[in-house]
Parts: C-alpha cells; structure tokens; sequence
C-alpha cells in the first residue's frame, strides 16, 4: 500500500505548537508519515490563532492558497482547526466562503482527530466538530516532538483572567491543571528518551492548581521537576505578574535546574491602562516583582515580556509610563504588539480606540527603547562562559550552530554536529543587539 502523508501548518503560541504536536503524533499513530513537501500531503491540517487580525488574515490567506491543490488532488483532506474555530463568525464564514474545506475541529477535542479523519474516508462528507467547553483533560495523547531534546508540557489549560484585549479565554475556556502526577509521570518518560529542557506551559502557570483546588501549587511542582533525574534545564510561560507568588521567587534561589529567566508580560506601563485591561497589578507592585527576583538572583534574572501600544484610551503620557518602565526594567527582549480589536472581547467596544498612524509611531518609539536595552543587556555577556543548550545548524549559515543560554540568548557559534541537543560551554566573543556570538570551549562528547 502507498504510504500516507501530512502536512501540519501552525500558528500562534506555543500551545498551538504543543497540540500540533499531538495531532502529528495522532496521525503518525495511523500511519501518516509528515510530508517531504506540502503537495505530496494526503492531509492537510491549519492550526489557527486568533490573538491579532492578522492571523485572521494569514489564516485566510493560506486557506485560499490550499483551494487549487485541494481541487488538483482527489481525495486530499483539508482540515482547520484551533483558536479561530471555537468562534461562530469563523465558522460560518468557512462554510459559506471556503465549503470546500473536508474537516473543522476546535481547541477541546483534538483527540478526537483519527475519528473524524476515519469518518471523512469512510463517508465521503464533511465533518465540523467543535466542542463549545472543555469536557475533561484527555491524558496519554501522543506527541510526535519537534525536538528530541527539549520539550513543551502542558501543566494547565485555558484562562480566567479575562484581559479586556484578549481573545483567548473565549477560545480555549475556563482554566483547568492537569494533575501533577500525571505531568511528572510524562515529564520523567521524557528524561528518560533523552529530553534535558521542559517548558510547563499554561496561560498563567502561577495560578496552576488553584482553580482545581490541589494541595500542590506552582512552586511546588517547580520543586519536584527538579528532582527529575536527566532533566537539566526547567522554563515556563507564562507568568501572569498578579499571582506570582514568594515561594516561586524562592525556587530560583533553591533549585538549580530552573533557567535564570522569567517571561513576565507587563503589557503597560500606566496604572490607568492597566486597570482598563483588567491585570489586577500596578506598576509599582510589578517593579517590586522584579526587584525580588533579581534580589533573589543576585541580578542574574533575564526579564522579557509583552507590551501592547495603542491600547484604547492609552495617552501620550500613559504611553510614556510604559517606556520609562521599560527603561527601568532594561528588558533582555519582548514581544511587541499594535493593539488589534478582537470581536467579542470588551475593549473592542471601547470608543476611544487610537489612529493607526498613532499607534505605528509609538510602536517605533518602543522599539527603539527596547533595542538600546537589548544591545546594553547583551553586552555584558562578551568573556563570559555559558551553558549553551544546542538546538541544530543556524538558519542563515548551515555551518554555524545556534543554541540559547539558560537566559535564552540565542548564540552561534562554529561547533560539530554531535553537540546538538548537548549542553555546551561556550565563550562569549561578540554580542549583538538579538543575538551572540562565541566560542565552544574543551568540550567531552562523553558528557
Ligand atoms: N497568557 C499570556 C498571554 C497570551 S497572548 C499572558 O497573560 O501573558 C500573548 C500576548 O499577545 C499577550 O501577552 C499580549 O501582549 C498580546 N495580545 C493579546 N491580545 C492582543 C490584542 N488584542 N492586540 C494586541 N496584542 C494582544
Ligand atoms: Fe489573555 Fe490575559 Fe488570559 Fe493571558 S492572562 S491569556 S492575556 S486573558
Ligand atoms: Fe493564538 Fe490561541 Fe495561542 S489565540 S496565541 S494560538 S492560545
């Protein structure tokens, strides 16, 4: 028989990586194999995001695109699936617009997929299942890693929080925490296949177990992933800075695996805007975070984090909070966003939303900001030694390998390829504002 193929496309955070993952692992359980190119997929799938509107727009573009090569080639399968899909308007509009499409599925039962894949084939119709809630945490799901040496688990699902600009709550639903046996169970079959760096993703990792009512908090299972033999490196995102508590500032001085970085979106600068988002902190209880956790570091914390301009309302001078808390801060990077209404969402209502052309200039002005920072930040780093997971060949030159530090600078340097997915020591002889570049030193394969 022929061999099967499929072609997964992905966007969004890492959740989205993470359950494009499982849905490779699914189909490789069925026999596909991933597709050498996209063309020779026997299945298509699209793992959308909704976070901004354009990754509505991209999603819509790479559909439009799938339309011939659907047409050309019977019996191939298009699916869509992921944030986008548990909103009705999408939905309708794919039926109308895009009929063509063979399965639509949503965020809560991707486990479902070899079923409705086996219902495609064996009916010949389309097939839309999108569960509007949760219905339970499906454990045992194959993954199928991008990486076998560093690796995303999920700790908790969906959010609370209810940020006024955010889109994700609607999407992926009230939040639940896997139980933590069940994440130290998989989180020790990974060390055992050879994984040295775990990513505990959730939307807000701080507030793991709280909603479920376990006798376990995020500290705690910070402490005992340590303790997992073979693992080297432990990170999570994200951290939502109103419920990060004093006993996970404790955990950096305590447990050695945990990297010496913290993602801690601020957002905004203005105690104003920020109430209008509703994050329940305020400035100054945010920079009193981050002086605990360099306190606690000895400085050595790397700090990034996400900022949004152009939130309805935000003045020049709440603009200008939010620059001088970054000049306060000296973020090691951010994620930088344009606000971008999200239908459904409060602050899309708002009626003071800001120009376009207003938005772009503050974006550029925050950019610069960060820049300085960055360069400023990284070049502390030139002589240093550090610990260099290596991930794989560097993107521009093949022969150069590229890896990150424990404060997840990324740094390339000239090395074998029998150092990927090894820990390496490597000097520090250049640093750039988004990157470095250095030097492996006396390195045993044996270790
Ligand atoms: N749960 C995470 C964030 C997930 S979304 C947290 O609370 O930190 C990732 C980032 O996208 C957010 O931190 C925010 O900066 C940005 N974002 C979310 N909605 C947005 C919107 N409508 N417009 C612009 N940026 C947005
Ligand atoms: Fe969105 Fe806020 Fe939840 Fe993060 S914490 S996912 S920004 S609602
Ligand atoms: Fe996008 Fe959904 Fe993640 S909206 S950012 S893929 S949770």
């Amino acid at each position: 028989m022929r061999e099967k193929f499929y072609h997964i496309m992905t966007f969004g955070c890492q959740m989205n990586e993470h359950d494009s993952e499982i849905m490779a692992g699914l189909l490789e359980n069925m026999g596909y194999r991933e597709a050498p190119k996209r063309s020779d997929a026997d299945i298509i799938l699209i793992n959308t995001c909704s976070i901004r509107e354009n990754a509505d727009k991209r999603f819509f573009g790479s559909l439009g695109q799938l339309k011939r090569l659907h047409r050309e080639k019977p019996g191939m399968i298009v699916g869509v699936c992921g944030c986008m899909m548990q909103q009705e308007h999408i939905i309708d509009a794919i039926k109308k617009k895009y009929s063509w499409v063979d399965l639509v599925f949503g965020t809560h039962n991707i486990h479902e997929l070899p079923e409705l894949i086996t219902q495609i084939l064996n009916e010949r119709q389309k097939v839309v299942s999108v569960w509007q809630e949760h219905r339970g945490i499906f454990e045992g799901l194959p993954a199928k890693r991008r990486y076998p040496f560093k690796a995303f688990v999920n700790i908790t699902y969906g959010c609370n929080n209810f940020c006024t600009y955010c889109i994700v709550p609607y999407t992926r639903g009230r939040e639940r925490s896997r139980r933590p046996e069940d994440i130290l169970k998989e989180i020790r079959e990974l060390a055992d296949s050879g994984v040295r760096e775990v990513m505990l993703l959730g939307q807000n990792v701080n507030s793991y177990g709280l909603a479920d009512g376990f006798d376990m908090d995020f500290a705690d299972l910070i402490y005992a992933v340590n303790e997992i033999e073979g693992i080297e490196r432990i990170r999570f995102m994200t951290s939502h800075p109103k419920d990060l508590s004093d006993k996970l500032i404790g955990a950096y001085r305590d447990c050695e695996k945990l990297a010496c970085h913290i993602h801690l979106p601020v957002q905004a600068g203005s105690d104003r805007v920020l109430k209008r988002m509703n994050r329940k902190y305020t400035r100054g209880s945010y920079l009193e975070l981050i002086r605990k956790l360099r306190e606690a570091t000895e400085g050595r914390i790397a700090i990034t984090t996400d900022i949004i301009v152009g939130f309805p309302g935000e003045t020049e001078e709440d603009f200008r909070e939010t620059l001088s808390l970054m000049e306060e801060v000296k973020y090691d990077s951010a994620f930088t966003f344009l606000y971008s209404p999200r239908p459904g969402t409060p602050a899309a209502e708002y009626e003071d939303q800001i120009p376009e052309p207003v938005k772009h200039d503050r974006f550029e002005r925050m950019r610069e900001i960060l820049d300085e920072g960055m360069a400023e930040n990284n070049a502390v780093y030139e002589g240093r030694i550090e610990k260099v997971l290596v991930e794989g060949p560097s993107r521009k030159n093949r022969k150069t390998l590229t890896g990150r530090t424990e404060s997840m600078k990324i740094v390339n340097f000239e090395g074998r390829p029998e150092m990927i997915g090894q820990i390496v020591p490597v000097r520090i002889t250049e640093a750039k504002t988004y990157s470095l570049v250095g030097e492996v030193m006396e390195w045993d394969t044996r270790q």
